[in-house]
C-alpha cells in the first residue's frame, strides 16, 4: 500500500471517520463520568485469536512497512503505517497467539547463533528478526465511559505498540508484563487497529528465548472506579500455636489464620465517587469462610484510595506440596450514593450474586501457608521441614518453542513432580503467569527470578511488575534478584544495586525472603543483604568458593544451591559421540563447573544447614548445546528431554527424592554387532540390594549405597537382562530389558483421556515405535507422519534428539531412540479429534481423543 501522508489522511476524511463515533459518544461519556453511571463489571477478554503476522526488516525501512523512513514520530495519529485502518494486511499470515516465530525458522549453522539454538535472529539476520502483528477489534458505543486497557503478558522483545495510528508505548523486556490505558485512543462503535512491532534482534539471555507475542494478550474493560491493576496483595499469617499440617487435607488446629487484603481503588474520572470495598474469602468448595468490608469513603477524582482489610479464617486448610489447597478472594468495589447525585441505583452492571452497586470485582486465588528459612535446618513450610529438591528451567518446549498453551505449563509441572521435584526456579526471567497457576494448583514451590539486576528505572520497573503480578501465588517462596552477575556480585557496586532493589521488594512484599544466585563473590555486601544466600555451583578446593567455609563465616545466614549439577546426558544414548553431538546417559558427564547427580546430591544431603538445591535443569532446552556445537542445537542438561521424556537420571532423582520404591535398569539390551563385548549395566534404585541376571544366570547381588547406584559389567548376548530388587530381605521389584525385534508398529498414547473443546486445550501424544511383541524398540528412528482430523489440529512435533534439524512445525518427525511426540490442539467444536500416525513398513496407529464441549474463554471478536 502506498504510504499515506498526514495531509492525505485529513483530506480523505479518514481521520474524521475514525474519530466520528468517538465524537458522537462524547456528551454521553461526559455525563457518565460525572455520575459514575456507566456500566460496571470488569470484563477481561482474551485477544489471542485472529491476528495477522508478517516479517519486517531490521535495516531496510522499505521492507519494514515504512518504519524508520523518517516521519513516524512527527505528528500523532499516523504512527506506524500498518496501524492505519486503510492498511492492506491481506497478504499477512493469519495466526492465533501465543506465537513464537523463532521456532518456525530453519536452523542455521553460525557460531554466533549457538547459544540461542541456531535460529537466524540478530543483527546479521535483519529479515527474520522483526515481527509485525496486527489485530482489529471492535469497541462498542456502550463502552463509552469505561476504562479500557490492553494487557500484554509478555512479548519477545522490544515491542513498539500502536493503536489507530497512535503510539502507545515501547516495552524492552521480553519477559515482563505490560499494560496500556487505551481509553483516550479507541474509536467507539467501530473497529480499532492494534499493531505490535517486536524486535528480537538484541538478546537478553544466553539461551533460546523465542521471538514474538508468545504469551497472552487481553483487553480489559472496567468502570472508572476500579481496583488498580497490580495493587491487590493478599498475605496470611498462620497462628502456629498448636498448628498441625501433615500433608493431605490436614487443617491447622490453632486459632487460625489472619488474612490481610491490601488493594487500591482508583477513580479514573472527573467526579469524586463514594464507595466501599467488600472482601469475601471462599474455600475450594465455594463456601464463604470470611467476609469484611470497609467504611464508605469518597475516592477523589483521578486519585486512589488504599484499602486494607483483615479477615480471620478459622481452622484453615493450609497450602502444602501434598495438598495445595487454594482459597479465593473476591474483592469488590461498591459504588455508594453521592449526596447530590444519582450514582446509587444508576444502571450499573451487576454480577450474579453481587450486592447492588458493585462496579468492579477481582478474583484472586491464594493459599494460606507459612514459610521460614533457618540457617541450621533449611526450609520450613507450615512448620514442617521441606528439603528443596528443585530444578531450574527455561521456558521452551518441543513443538511450540516459547509459545506454550496453558495446559503445557501444567504438563511440565506434572512431569517434574513425577521424579520428586518440588521446586522450580524460573531461570533467568519472570515466568509466564500460567506456570505459576499450575504450580499453585499442583503443589510446586517457586523461586521467582527477575531478568535485570539493576537499580535504575528499567530494572526496578521490571522487578516491580514481577512482584506485583506474582506476590499472591502461594507457590512463590522467594524472589531472586540476579544470576551470576560476575561484574558486580562481589563488589560494593553490586551491594548498592542490591540494596536499592531490596528496598523495593520489602515495600511490595515484606513476606518473602530474597536471594541471589551467585557463582562467586560470596561474603560480599550482596551476601550480607540477602535473606538466603544462593550458590550456583561451588569449588570445594577454594576456600572463597567452598560452601562449608562460607557457611562457617556466615553462621546465621540460610543458604541453598540456586544452581547445581549441570550434568549432561542424552536420552537413550550410552556412549559419548562428539560427531553426532550425543552424551552417554550414565551419570558421568558434566562441565568443569558442574557435578554428577550423585556427587552434588550426596554432598547436599549430608549438609542439613543447606535448604536443598535446584538442578540445572529439569527439561532440556534449545541453545547451550554444551559441550558441543553444531549439529547439536539443544542443551543436554535436562533430567527430561525437550518433550518431557525421562532420561535415566530421572530415576536417580525419583529414587532419592521420591517416596516410592524404584528399580530402574539400563541401558537397553539391543547391541547387535557387539556380541561378547562388555556392556556397563546400571541400576538406579532406593532398595537395599539388587541382583542382576542375564538370561537367567546371576551376575551377583550388590548393596545399593545411599544416594548412589549399583553397576555391573555384562558381556552382551541377546536375551533378557533382569534386575531383582530387595528390601528387608524380600524381593519387592523386578526390572527387565529384553533384546527387541525390528520395528513393526506404531503405538500412540494420550496424556489425558479427553480434552476440552475450548480452542486452547492440548493433548500431548507419546509416539512409540514397537516390535511385533509390543516392546518399544529403544534404537528405532523411523520417520512418523501425522494426520490430524476432526476437532483439532497439529500444533507441533518433537523427539528430544538434541541434534535433530527437523522442523517442530512439520507434520512428520523421526523417532529418537524409539520415541517422538505430537502436540495437538482442540478447536472449539466438541467431537472426536483423530490422530493418525504412519511410517513406511510399520503398522500405522490411530488415536481418538474426545474433545468435550467446554466454554471457551471470553475473547474479543
Ligand atoms: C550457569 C548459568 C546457566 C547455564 C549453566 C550451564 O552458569 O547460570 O544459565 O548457562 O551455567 O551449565
Amino acid at each position: 500500500m502506498p504510504r499515506l501522508s498526514r495531509r492525505d489522511l485529513v483530506k480523505s476524511g479518514l481521520a474524521a471517520s475514525l474519530g466520528g463515533a468517538a465524537l458522537a459518544a462524547l456528551p454521553q461519556r461526559a455525563a457518565a463520568l460525572r455520575t459514575g453511571a456507566v456500566p460496571g463489571g470488569r470484563e477481561r477478554l482474551l485477544l489471542d485469536p485472529n491476528w495477522r503476522f508478517a516479517f519486517g526488516h531490521a535495516s531496510d525501512p522499505a521492507r519494514d512497512f515504512g518504519f524508520g523512513a523518517g516521519n513516524d514520530w512527527d505528528k500523532v495519529g499516523d504512527f506506524l503505517d500498518p496501524s492505519s485502518p486503510r492498511f492492506d494486511a491481506s497478504a499477512w499470515r493469519t495466526l492465533d497467539l501465543p506465537h513464537d516465530w523463532a521456532i518456525e525458522l530453519p536452523f542455521e549453522n553460525a557460531e554466533e547463533l549457538k547459544d540461542h539454538g541456531y535460529k537466524p535472529i540478530g543483527r546479521n539476520y535483519p529479515a527474520t528478526s522483526i515481527g509485525w502483528y496486527r489485530r482489529i477489534f471492535p469497541i462498542p458505543e456502550t463502552d463509552a465511559g469505561r476504562r479500557l486497557f490492553l494487557d500484554f503478558d509478555g512479548v519477545y522483545r522490544d515491542a513498539i505498540v500502536a493503536l489507530n495510528g497512535h503510539y502507545l508505548g515501547r516495552n524492552l523486556s521480553g519477559y515482563s508484563p505490560f499494560r496500556f490505558d487505551i481509553t483516550d485512543y479507541v474509536g467507539y462503535g467501530g473497529d480499532n487497529v492494534l499493531v505490535v512491532r517486536a524486535d528480537a534482534t538484541e538478546r537478553e539471555g544466553w539461551f533460546y528465548e523465542g521471538a514474538g507475542i508468545y504469551r497472552h494478550v487481553w483487553l480489559t474493560k472496567t468502570h472508572p472506579l476500579h481496583l488498580a491493576a497490580g495493587s491487590t496483595f493478599v498475605s496470611s499469617e498462620v497462628h502456629e500455636t498448636g498448628a498441625r499440617s501433615q500433608g493431605s487435607g490436614v487443617r491447622s488446629q490453632g486459632p487460625g489464620a489472619t488474612v490481610t487484603v491490601r488493594s487500591e481503588c482508583a477513580n479514573d474520572g472527573d467526579t469524586a465517587l463514594p464507595c466501599h470495598a467488600v472482601a469475601t474469602i471462599l474455600d475450594a468448595a465455594g463456601r464463604t469462610v470470611a467476609t469484611a468490608r470497609t467504611a464508605v469513603a469518597p475516592v477523589p477524582a483521578w486519585e486512589r484510595r488504599s484499602v486494607t482489610l483483615r479477615l480471620n479464617v478459622p481452622r484453615p486448610d493450609l497450602w502444602s506440596l501434598e495438598a495445595p489447597h487454594l482459597y479465593r478472594l473476591d474483592l469488590s468495589v461498591v459504588l455508594d450514593a453521592t449526596p447530590g447525585g444519582p450514582a446509587h441505583g444508576a444502571p450499573v452492571r451487576r454480577n450474579a450474586g453481587a450486592p447492588g452497586g458493585e462496579v468492579d470485582r477481582e478474583v484472586t486465588p491464594f493459599g494460606i501457608r507459612s514459610i521460614r528459612f533457618d540457617a541450621e535446618q533449611g526450609l520450613f513450610l507450615n512448620g514442617r521441614h521441606v528439603e528443596i529438591q528443585g530444578t531450574c528451567n527455561h521456558q521452551d518446549h518441543a513443538g511450540v518453542g516459547s509459545a506454550l498453551p496453558d495446559r503445557l505449563q501444567a504438563y511440565r509441572v506434572e512431569r517434574l513432580k513425577a521424579f520428586g521435584c518440588n521446586a522450580y526456579r524460573t531461570s533467568h526471567n519472570p515466568p509466564t503467569p500460567e506456570l505459576l497457576d499450575a504450580c499453585d494448583r499442583l503443589g510446586m514451590l517457586v523461586l521467582d527470578e527477575t531478568r535485570l539486576f539493576a537499580s535504575v528505572e528499567e530494572g526496578l520497573d521490571q522487578l516491580e511488575r514481577l512482584i506485583r503480578r506474582d506476590r499472591n501465588h502461594p507457590s512463590v517462596i522467594a524472589w531472586s534478584l540476579e544470576n551470576e552477575e560476575g561484574f558486580v556480585q562481589g563488589n560494593d557496586r553490586g551491594g548498592r544495586i542490591a540494596a536499592t532493589m531490596l528496598r523495593l521488594v520489602r515495600r511490595l512484599d515484606p513476606t518473602r525472603p530474597v536471594t541471589a544466585a551467585m557463582n562467586g563473590g560470596w561474603g560480599s555486601r550482596v551476601t550480607e543483604l540477602m535473606d538466603v544466600q544462593g550458590f550456583n555451583y561451588e569449588n570445594a578446593g577454594d576456600p572463597a568458593k567452598n560452601m562449608d567455609a562460607i557457611h562457617r563465616s556466615f553462621p546465621g545466614k540460610p543458604m541453598w544451591g540456586t544452581e547445581v549439577a549441570s550434568t549432561v546426558s542424552t536420552r537413550g544414548i550410552y556412549a559419548n559421540d562428539a560427531v553426532r553431538g550425543y552424551l552417554s546417559a550414565y551419570d558421568r558427564n558434566k562441565p568443569d563447573w558442574g557435578a554428577t547427580a550423585e556427587a552434588w546430591w550426596t554432598r547436599f544431603a549430608a549438609r542439613p544447614w543447606l535448604a536443598g538445591g535446584f538442578v540445572w535443569t529439569g527439561f532440556d532446552y534449545r541453545g547451550e548445546p554444551t559441550p558441543y556445537g553444531w549439529p547439536c542445537i539443544n542443551s543436554h542438561f535436562g533430567i527430561l528431554d525437550t518433550c518431557g521424556f525421562p532420561k535415566d537420571l530421572f530415576f536417580y532423582y525419583k529414587a532419592w527424592w521420591g517416596t516410592e520404591p524404584v528399580l530402574h535398569l539400563f541401558p537397553h539390551w539391543n547391541w547387535a554387532g557387539r556380541e561378547g563385548r562388555d556392556v556397563e549395566v546400571w541400576c538406579h534404585s532406593n532398595l537395599e540390594r539388587v541382583e542382576l541376571f542375564l538370561n537367567g544366570a546371576s551376575l551377583g547381588p550388590k548393596v545399593v549405597p545411599r544416594n548412589g547406584h549399583v553397576a555391573w559389567s555384562a558381556p552382551y548376548v541377546p536375551g533378557t537382562l533382569e534386575a531383582r530388587g530387595f528390601r528387608g530381605g524380600r524381593q519387592v521389584l523386578t526390572a527387565t530389558r529384553r533384546t527387541t525385534g525390528a520395528p513393526a508398529r506404531i503405538a500412540l498414547t494420550a496424556d489425558r483421556p479427553a480434552i476440552d473443546a475450548n480452542g486452547e486445550d492440548v493433548c500431548i501424544v507419546t509416539v512409540e515405535v514397537r516390535d511385533a511383541a509390543g516392546q518399544v524398540v529403544p534404537i528405532a528412528d523411523d520417520l512418523v507422519t501425522f494426520r490430524v482430523t476432526g476437532s483439532g489440529k497439529l500444533l507441533g512435533v518433537g523427539n528430544g534428539d538434541p541434534s535433530s534439524h527437523e522442523s517442530d512445525k512439520g507434520d512428520a518427525r523421526r523417532a529418537f531412540n524409539g520415541l517422538c511426540c505430537a502436540i495437538v490442539q482442540a478447536t472449539r467444536e466438541a467431537g472426536d479429534l483423530r490422530i493418525e500416525a504412519a511410517s513406511p513398513g510399520l503398522e500405522p496407529a490411530t488415536l481418538v481423543v474426545p474433545c468435550r464441549a467446554a466454554a471457551a474463554r471470553a475473547a474479543a471478536p
